[in-house]
């Protein structure tokens, strides 16, 4: 009898017990939620506020900054701006005379730089010629993986060559330029990556269907490696900036065409690099060139695909086929 009693002590006592941790998970979780909600709002009013006043820019004097396809277009324009802000510039590019004539630009305005040849198609090449750069130069404090390819026609007259070497430029050499530089980066704690996306990362356009799928990767990519990088318990101080531009008369593009002209028209690679640059100072994480069509595309999303392509329709903006 007493046995029992005792027992059925011992179970309510268990009920009670069970009952409060049962009541204290339920108030840690609505503290979590309402926690989340305030953030939330004040995020958002933060980001608001950001598109009106910027964070200021940090300056890039002294940094390392390494730029692939440096030869032509923005990367060589990215490297006369870094280079003209008082950074050491690191010039890598497949075109050894194109990458020769940066540097030589560059030395005649004051600046410092140094040229590599390096085709990034070519891991190991990659990880070789960053060891040279580690050992001539330095530790590089802002990685901007530039280089790009944009064959332009239907996806059924793509070749297999032309699609593998575009995947091997425009994603896979990211991944080889990070494994080799944000090492040392963590190590350090400091540093900045920043990808050239495109906005044909953000929309998807005719005549452009594996060049899309490269840009889009690279936006899914840069997501992924920062969320990886903040579940990092060493909580390392690298930034990330993705950059996705409009049309740029660098001849990259070479049928490019819009129904507005004046209101499309391509952006000159001086006007490019130099929003990159503010963007990368500023430490924003994506931004388009110019940077009304990030917000486009973000609120775009939030219709039916259906009435977006009334929006594309009436822009009527893009590529013809370069065959
Ligand atoms: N020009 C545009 O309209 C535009 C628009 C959006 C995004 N982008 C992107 O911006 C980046 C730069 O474009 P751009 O217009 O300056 O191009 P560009 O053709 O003017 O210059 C690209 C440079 O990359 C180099 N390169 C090509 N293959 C290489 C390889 N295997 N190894 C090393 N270097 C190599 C080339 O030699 C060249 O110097 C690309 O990623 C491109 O996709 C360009």
């Amino acid at each position: 009898m007493e046995n029992q009693v005792r027992r059925a002590q011992a179970g309510f006592e268990n009920d009670v017990n069970s009952m409060g941790v049962r009541l204290y998970n339920l108030i840690i979780l609505l503290v979590d939620i309402i926690v989340v909600n305030i953030k939330w709002i004040l995020y958002t009013i933060e980001s608001v506020y950001h598109i009106f006043s910027p964070p200021p820019e940090v300056d890039v004097r002294g940094e390392i900054v390494l730029i692939t396809g440096a030869a032509h277009g923005i990367g060589k324009e990215l490297a006369l701006q870094y280079a003209r802000r008082g950074a050491i510039v690191v010039c890598w590019d497949i075109n050894e005379k194109g990458n020769i004539e940066t540097c030589d630009e560059i030395k005649a305005q004051g600046g410092k730089a140094y040229h590599y040849v390096c085709d990034v198609t070519k891991r190991q090449e990659i990880l070789d010629v960053a060891e040279k750069v580690k050992k001539e130069v330095g530790i590089v404090s802002i990685l901007v993986n530039n280089a790009g390819i944009m064959p332009c026609h239907p996806l059924l007259q793509h070749t297999e060559k032309e699609i593998t070497t575009m995947y091997q430029i425009n994603v896979l050499a990211h991944f080889w330029m990070i494994q080799a530089f944000l090492p040392d980066m963590i190590e350090k704690n400091r540093g900045h990556i920043v990808a050239l996306s495109s906005c044909a990362g953000l929309f998807g356009l005719k005549n452009l269907v594996p060049y899309c799928g490269t840009k889009f990767a690279v936006r899914g990519y840069m997501q992924a490696l920062q969320e990886e990088l903040r579940a990092d318990s060493r909580n390392p101080n690298v930034k990330f900036t993705t950059i996705y531009p409009y049309m740029v008369d660098t001849g990259l593009c070479k049928r490019p065409h819009a129904r507005f002209e004046h209101l499309l028209k391509l952006v000159k690679p001086e006007e490019a690099a130099a929003s990159i640059i503010e963007a990368q100072r500023r430490g924003i994480e994506e931004a388009s060139v110019p940077r009304r069509y990030y917000y486009l595309e973000k609120y775009g999303r939030l219709f039916p695909r259906k009435a977006m392509v009334l929006v594309t329709d009436l822009l009527d903006t893009g590529v013809h086929s370069d065959l």
